[in-house]
């Protein structure tokens, strides 16, 4: 970590906004006078754009912090804004969706369809019982029946749950029942790297019940999208094909405002314990941010951009720049279904190519490994309508940053690096293109409207040039508005660190340098960032203790050069076990089994089976050593080990 502070410390390249982009671009710095002129009346002027059925008199309700209210007395409805409303404009016919299926099978949806589709689907989900503030569960791939199924959640005033389809059924279980998801809708598989990965069988897995979990006993109905065509078991009742049902609805139905502080979503996270949190984001407030981040910091002019963010929808940069903000721009974009080199490691530059993709948002991981497989791919394609480019996930290392700004935008592109989070629903910190001058690793400044710092322990303002920890020191509209079912967790985890002077702790390290612009340094906490993915240490080790050969276990992020982080675990195994079986191919066991119990994303890259853990003398395990042996350093100082020894035969065990 040093030695890339210290890189970051020296990067001093600068690029200006080039002079053709600014002319035409949406944001401009008169944006930053208004907010700093009066930041809620921004808000309200920004939250203005949308259609409310009843207009908000009140901007912001910060009497009972943390718990923020926006827009409090205004109504609204989320699906008419992304949906109805541009096709009442005269936009029916612009396409919404551009989506390519992985086998390379395409379909065009235009806002008319897709509006057509979100009718027909909330009249199938009333049909089923499912009514304002239920919860629904969408464990989709993406197709466009994921982005309809969200909106016709909302567009009921229920509350979906959308959980990533690359996690397991035990993790999708632990989900549905947290909520208690009235139903579930998925499909039967999706395709991933060349074949049809199962989707439904996790579903069945998830409710019939298993290791002792039992029958789940929320879900009334299964709602099943046929896109893999691989055999399904159907539990007559409860499941439905969305093919049978959806095309029967009536596409009559008519959009009823609700309150803005009407919650629109839940989405779990990891955190430092082992449970994964519902993250819970609200309807006006969360649009407003979305929407407005999406037009200024994507640049959108819908009626000639194509957009794609590379998001999967089971993550925030899937709710908030696939399915919200661009839609309630009506912008045109680009919906991929598979991974980046299926069926070759071109295949999103020809995607590029072949829509004419003008503005890509995407992950530092994802441009690393394009960036291991060299230029010439990409160079293989016709890159030229690419005219911004977006960063998001996690730190972009200024090498890549670079190779993202000469072989993806052609060195004219700007580039810009956002910092958000799940919890913050929408881009916080980011250059806005055509104004900022962008520094390559820099997330730089706060967007207009958002207030943060750098701070030290004491919550004190570092000062430039200085180390500390990214805090949030005014409330914001896409804010999340707590932890679903968890009150007490929410103010703990966030707010009472920096309690005295209210400010919302984001779980990051950051540096101001010497014009005050933000650079992240990664957690302060125990969440990793594999691939742009969050990972919790301690989820993964409950995984691993869980396995009947474990003992004890300790993981740590250790830094990769592709993934950014990459999960790296120590177990004890018990001597019970190790009596009766071989411990050859336990690591390869353990792993799949993490795979297992979480999603293949949290398997560890590597498994060291070791005799002890390093602990201080009140037992905490210092994982910092750990990661000093996974990152191949000398070991740090271990004088507060409770055995002084331990590391040494550790690092012995792991050569
Ligand atoms: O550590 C930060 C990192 O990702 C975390 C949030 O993860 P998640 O809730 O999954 O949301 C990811 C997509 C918004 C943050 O706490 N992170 C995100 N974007 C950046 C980043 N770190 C550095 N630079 C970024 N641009």
């Amino acid at each position: 970590m040093t030695s890339q502070i210290d890189h970051l410390l020296t990067e001093n390249r600068r690029f200006a906004p080039p002079a053709a982009f600014a002319a035409d671009a949406v944001a401009t710095a008169a944006l930053y006078e208004e907010a700093a002129a009066d930041r809620e009346a921004f808000w309200a002027h920004r939250a203005r754009e949308l259609h409310w059925h009843t207009p908000f008199t009140e901007v912001l309700d910060w009497s009972t912090p943390p718990f923020a209210k926006w827009f409090a007395d205004g109504e609204l409805n989320v699906a008419y804004n992304c949906l109805d409303r541009h096709v009442e404009a005269g936009d029916g016919d612009r396409v919404a969706l551009l989506w390519e299926g992985e086998p390379g099978d395409s379909r065009r949806v235009t806002y008319a369809e897709l509006t057509d589709e979100v009718k027909r689907v909330a009249n199938v989900l009333i049909g089923l019982g499912v009514g304002h503030g239920d919860r629904v569960a969408i464990y989709l791939p993406m197709i466009p029946e994921a982005i309809a199924a969200m909106l016709a959640v909302a567009r009921i005033g229920a509350i979906h749950s959308v959980v990533f389809g690359g996690f397991s059924a035990d993790s999708l279980r632990t989900r549905i029942d947290d909520a208690g998801a009235k139903i579930v809708i998925t499909a039967d598989g999706g395709y991933r790297k060349g074949k049809v990965s199962p989707l439904k069988p996790a579903v069945d897995l998830a409710l019939d019940g298993r290791s002792g979990a039992g029958p789940q006993e929320t879900v009334e109905h299964v709602l099943v999208v046929r896109r893999g065509g691989n055999d399904v078991a159907w539990t007559e009742g409860r499941d439905l094909w969305w093919h049978d049902v959806v095309p029967e609805a009536s596409a009559e139905h008519e959009a009823q405002p609700f309150p803005a502080e009407n919650p629109l979503f839940i989405l779990y996270t990891s955190g430092t314990t082992g449970k994964p949190k519902g993250i819970l984001h609200t309807s006006g407030g969360y649009l407003t941010q979305a929407a407005f981040t999406n037009k200024v910091v994507h640049d959108i002019h819908p009626s000639t951009d194509i957009f794609w963010c590379t998001a999967d929808i089971g993550w925030i940069t899937g709710h908030s720049y696939v399915a919200y903000g661009p839609l309630a721009n009506g912008a045109t974009q680009v919906l991929y279904e598979g991974t980046p080199d299926t069926p070759h490691p071109g295949r999103w530059w020809e995607i590029v190519e072949k829509y004419g993709v003008t503005i890509l948002y995407t992950a530092p991981t994802a441009i690393r490994s394009f960036m291991k497989i060299g230029r010439k791919i990409p160079r293989k394609f016709d890159l030229s309508s690419l005219r911004l480019l977006g960063s998001v996930g996690e730190p972009i290392n200024p090498e890549a940053w670079m190779w993202y700004h000469k072989i993806i935008g052609g060195k004219t592109a700007p580039i810009v690096d956002t910092w958000w989070q799940t919890e913050t629903g929408a881009i916080m910190v980011s250059a806005l293109p055509g104004v900022t001058e962008t520094k390559p690793g820099s997330a730089q400044v706060p967007l207009p409207g958002i207030a943060i710092d750098v701070v030290d322990e004491d919550g004190t303002h570092v000062g430039n040039g200085n180390g500390g920890l990214l805090v949030v020191t005014k409330p914001w509209p896409s804010m999340l508005r707590g932890i679903w079912g968890d009150p007490e967790r929410f103010k703990e985890t966030y707010w009472d660190k920096f309690e005295k002077q209210g400010y919302y702790f984001a779980g990051d390290g950051a540096r101001l340098d010497d014009d005050g612009d933000v650079w992240f340094l990664g957690r302060v906490d125990d969440v990793m960032n594999v691939s742009g993915h969050r990972l919790s240490t301690t989820e993964i080790e409950s995984a691993l203790v869980g396995n009947e050969a474990v003992a004890e276990a300790a993981v740590v992020g250790a830094s990769d050069e592709t993934t950014g982080q990459a999960v790296v675990a120590f177990v004890i195994v018990k001597e019970s076990y190790l009596a009766e079986h071989p411990i050859d191919g336990l690591g390869n066991t353990l792993r799949l089994w993490v795979g297992e119990q979480i999603g293949p994303i949290a398997r560890p890259r590597d498994i060291y089976i070791v005799g002890e853990l390093p602990k201080t003398r009140s037992g905490k395990i210092m994982r910092r050593l750990l990661r000093d042996v996974a990152e191949g350093r000398e070991v740090g100082d271990t004088t507060t080990l409770a055995d002084t020894a331990v590391m040494s035969v550790i690092s012995a065990q792991v050569k």
